[in-house]
């Protein structure tokens, strides 16, 4: 085709655009014309034949004729692109997509630091690899604890090792400021635990530290931590410390929420006990302050350590630890 056939027949398809009269012949000529087995689509399939210092002018001429014939066919109430008009029921309701939901680790985590942020903590991190100092050493763990064996740490040589707790976090952030300090540290921590309902050898922890230069007391643990306990798990909920032993605190407790699910009576949730074990804490012992620089006739402050998975079990009433990792959108969306 020359130039001036080309513009022949594009005079002669927009008269016939201009002169159709109703949506079937507008469509007919869109199929002739634009539509994927028209003419002009097989123009410009057909480029490559047409002598190469003719294609430049002849591809413009094309491209201009399509351009014109999708407006005249457009403003004839024809679909350019070629859509054909909706054949469907629109009184039917729309698709319903599921939106996804946050794991419940992440939430727990989330909410922790939002109750903490609400009283001044902050949110500190570290990474998961440590070395023996941060872990063991500076949390004052007599260097033959049964903790440091290989059979319950993963060790890289003799230094370098996957943390097994999110205490060395403390250290850290001890070591870069100076009190007061105020953190929470949340992350993941490893042991070489055998899977099973309450255990996994990759699982999180949740560090807080509080140390200050004016006193500061059991009591003032208590009190953050039954906020805590109440903003996380119900306005009823009350905790009870137990005597217990952290190479770390001193004194060290074992920290207990009233059961939520039975109000503290006694069910299958607390074992009867009308108490939920859910965090270790106590007083900074005075030889981490001197691991880190701090004089601990200046300073004082507590700890405490939990388990996120133990909270999010408690609180969503999740029978397997498993179920956490699985990723099963069927157990995952329950808790949208
Ligand atoms: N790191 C302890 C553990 O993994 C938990 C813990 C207990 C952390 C007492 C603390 C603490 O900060 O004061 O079992």
């Amino acid at each position: 085709m020359t130039l001036a056939e080309l513009e022949n027949n594009k005079a002669e398809c927009l008269a016939e655009i201009a002169a159709a009269s109703d949506a079937a012949v507008v469509e007919a000529l869109r199929v002739k014309y634009v539509g994927r087995n028209g003419s002009i689509p097989a123009l410009i399939k057909g480029m490559k034949d047409v002598p190469k210092e003719e294609r430049p002018a002849f591809g413009k001429a094309v491209q201009a004729w399509r351009a014109e014939a999708e407006a005249a066919l457009a403003a004839k109430g024809g679909g350019a692109s070629g859509e054909k008009p909706v054949d469907a029921d629109l009184t039917l309701p729309g698709r319903w997509w599921r939106l996804g939901v946050k794991h419940p680790l992440s939430r727990v985590i989330e909410e922790t630091a939002q109750v903490f942020g609400r009283l001044g903590f902050t949110v500190a991190d570290g990474p998961e690899l440590e070395n023996r100092f941060n872990n063991f050493t500076a949390l004052n763990t007599p260097a033959h604890h049964p903790s440091m064996d290989r059979s319950d740490t993963f060790w890289f040589g003799e230094d370098c090792l996957l943390r097994t707790q999110t205490s060395p976090v403390q250290i850290r952030t001890m070591q870069a400021n100076r009190p007061p300090v105020r953190v929470i540290c949340p992350g993941r921590t490893y042991r070489r635990d055998t899977t099973d309902a309450t255990h996994s050898a990759n699982f999180h922890q949740i560090e807080g530290l509080y140390v200050d230069t004016k006193p500061v007391s059991l009591a003032d643990l208590k009190s953050v931590l039954a906020y805590f306990a109440k903003e996380m798990m119900g306005s009823g909920v009350t905790v009870r410390f137990r005597p217990h032993f952290f190479p770390f605190t001193e004194p060290s407790v074992e920290v207990d929420f009233s059961c939520h699910v039975c109000k503290g009576k006694g069910c299958s949730v607390c074992k009867q006990s009308g108490w939920i074990e859910v965090a270790g804490a106590g007083m900074v012992d005075p030889r981490v302050f001197k691991f880190v620089g701090y004089d601990p006739k200046e300073v004082s402050g507590y700890a405490f350590g939990f388990g996120v998975e133990r909270i999010a079990m408690i609180k969503y009433g999740i029978s397997d630890i498993r179920w956490l990792y699985e990723n099963d959108i069927r157990f995952l969306g329950q808790l949208g």
